[in-house]
């Protein structure tokens, strides 16, 4: 069954930027892009950096560590050294808050 978890105020999040959270034993990273929310494992696949920390222009978010890029909308890894697609998870805001779905 399917498990909707608030994780966080959609206004907690700046429009272009993104912002860490944890919700049922995973770290998560939200991006807010006009307006719209998007959210990914927060782990880099490729080493111990956190996406969070990273940098977003547009749907693209570069790893802080070796500057990998994932599109937030499906996850795809777009540059090397990333080699893994990033998990992605669905999203909902509800009420100014931000519901993400676990499975
Ligand atoms: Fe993210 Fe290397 S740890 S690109």
């Amino acid at each position: 069954t399917d498990l909707w978890l608030d994780v966080a105020a959609v206004d907690d999040i700046p429009d272009g930027d993104a912002l860490g959270a944890c919700a049922a034993g995973h770290a998560l990273t939200l991006y807010r892009v006009e307006g719209e929310v998007f959210a990914t494992a927060d782990l880099c696949t490729h080493g111990a950096a956190r996406m969070c920390d990273g940098f977003l222009e547009g749907y693209e978010t570069e790893c802080p560590l070796h500057q990998g890029r994932f599109d937030i909308r499906s996850g795809k890894a777009l540059n090397a050294p990333l080699t893994d697609d990033i998990r992605t998870y669905p999203v909902r805001c509800d009420g100014g808050r931000v519901l993400v779905r676990f499975e």
